[in-house]
């Protein structure tokens, strides 16, 4: 793997692969970043990657459902490898939106599998980021394997879903070298505070109300970010070609007992200046159309074939989380204000 594609990089996840990939992996090869810089994808996040590695790395501005741009890129860069992060990733906004999810999520991936079958003499390895939600709602009971069939609710998860489904095609039909992953929810650095961890932390820290849906009693298997690049990228060197494998925390947590504990872990950190609990901002409002009771993953496949282990608990990995926003007050507020926006209309058009 000498020159490998990484989309959707400047986003939470891809952010924090990047940065292991040239930083902590013996990954010994370049990155091209492609990111197309929507409300989620910040440059920033890896401005002093690409000041270390400047042979290593480089970012360009595209689309992946650019056709003839991506083309140029896949011959420009020679690429032999593709780690695929780039999404709409928000469950709430393909509620009320779902078009972009569709265009990228879908069209996208379908465009990349193409220029991955016109490159197919140099290409080692397309892998595919995907999510547990694509499997549907648990009840009370039982994990979600590789084996449990896709049932998603969402228009996010059944456009995740279409993806998945094209990428095994393009295996089965076109002998494509592909592996694709499906992760349970990720927090950690660099997250967008959309997403409930990091929405929490940074209300409860502004002294803001923290709405928390139905009864709060939804459950959700959490993974921190690190894990979720530690085991990508085990699976993209050792998994076996037309694979999927589903990667989890072992963190089940209903949503109200996690954000109390937000509340809890932030009190201690730092007191707010009338003292109150910051559980009394938890406020239960209405509940989100369609809204998955429960998400557990089994991942005994990846620790079994290709001994994968997450490292973080909730706790140790909720601690670090919090940290990393109180010691990084300053990309919160940039990433918070129209400034930002401006700034990357002025850099990148
Ligand atoms: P994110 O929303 O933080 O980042 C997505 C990135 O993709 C952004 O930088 C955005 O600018 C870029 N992007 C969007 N549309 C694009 C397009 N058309 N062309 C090029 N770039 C585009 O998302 P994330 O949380 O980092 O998720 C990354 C991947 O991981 C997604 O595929 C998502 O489905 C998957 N995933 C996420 C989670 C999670 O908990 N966040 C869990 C499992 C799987
Ligand atoms: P989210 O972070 O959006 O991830 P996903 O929907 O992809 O699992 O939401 C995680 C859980 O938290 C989900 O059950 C919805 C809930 N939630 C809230 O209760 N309040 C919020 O403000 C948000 C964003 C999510």
């Amino acid at each position: 793997m000498d020159s490998m594609l990484v989309t959707g990089g400047c986003g939470f996840i891809g952010t924090n692969f990047v940065r292991y990939l040239l930083k902590e992996s013996d990954f010994s090869g370049r990155v091209i970043n492609v990111d197309k810089l929507t409300y989620a994808g910040n440059p920033e996040n890896l401005s002093d990657i690409e000041k270390d590695f400047p042979e290593r790395y480089i970012f360009t501005k595209t689309d992946i459902c650019d056709q003839e741009g991506m083309a140029r890129i896949f011959e420009d860069y020679r690429i032999d490898t593709v780690c695929h992060f780039a999404a709409e990733s928000h469950v709430d906004r393909s509620i009320v939106r779902p078009d972009a999810f569709i265009q990228t999520n879908i069209v996208g991936t379908f465009n990349l599998l193409e220029l991955a079958k016109a490159n197919q003499g140099r290409l080692i390895l397309f892998h595919h980021i995907s999510t547990d939600e694509v499997f549907g709602s648990l009840g009370k009971e039982g994990f979600f394997t590789e084996e449990t069939p896709y049932k998603p609710n969402s228009p996010y998860s059944a456009s995740k879903a279409a993806s998945d489904h094209l990428v095994r095609a393009y295996y089965k039909t076109y002998g494509l070298p592909i592996t694709i992953s499906n992760c349970s929810n990720n927090y950690g650095p660099y997250q967008f505070p959309e997403k409930l961890i990091s929405l929490m932390i940074l209300n409860a820290l502004e002294g803001k109300t923290l709405p928390v849906y139905g009864d709060g009693r939804n459950i959700r298997d959490w993974l921190y970010v690190k894990d979720h690049c530690t085991a990508v990228w085990t699976i993209m060197k050792h998994g076996k070609r037309g694979e999927t494998y589903n990667i989890g925390g072992k963190n089940e947590m209903e949503n109200i007992g996690l954000v109390e504990m937000i509340c809890d872990v932030l009190d201690e950190h730092q007191k707010r200046e009338d003292n109150l609990p910051r559980r009394e901002l938890i406020t239960f409002v209405k509940d989100r159309p369609g809204h998955d009771r429960r998400y557990a993953i089994d991942f005994t496949k990846l620790t079994r074939e290709l001994a994968w282990i997450p490292e973080e608990s909730l706790e140790t990995g909720i601690h670090k989380t919090i940290q990393w926003y109180l010691d990084n007050q300053e990309w919160v507020s940039r990433i918070k204000s129209g400034e930002y926006q401006s700034w990357i209309e002025e850099h990148y058009g």
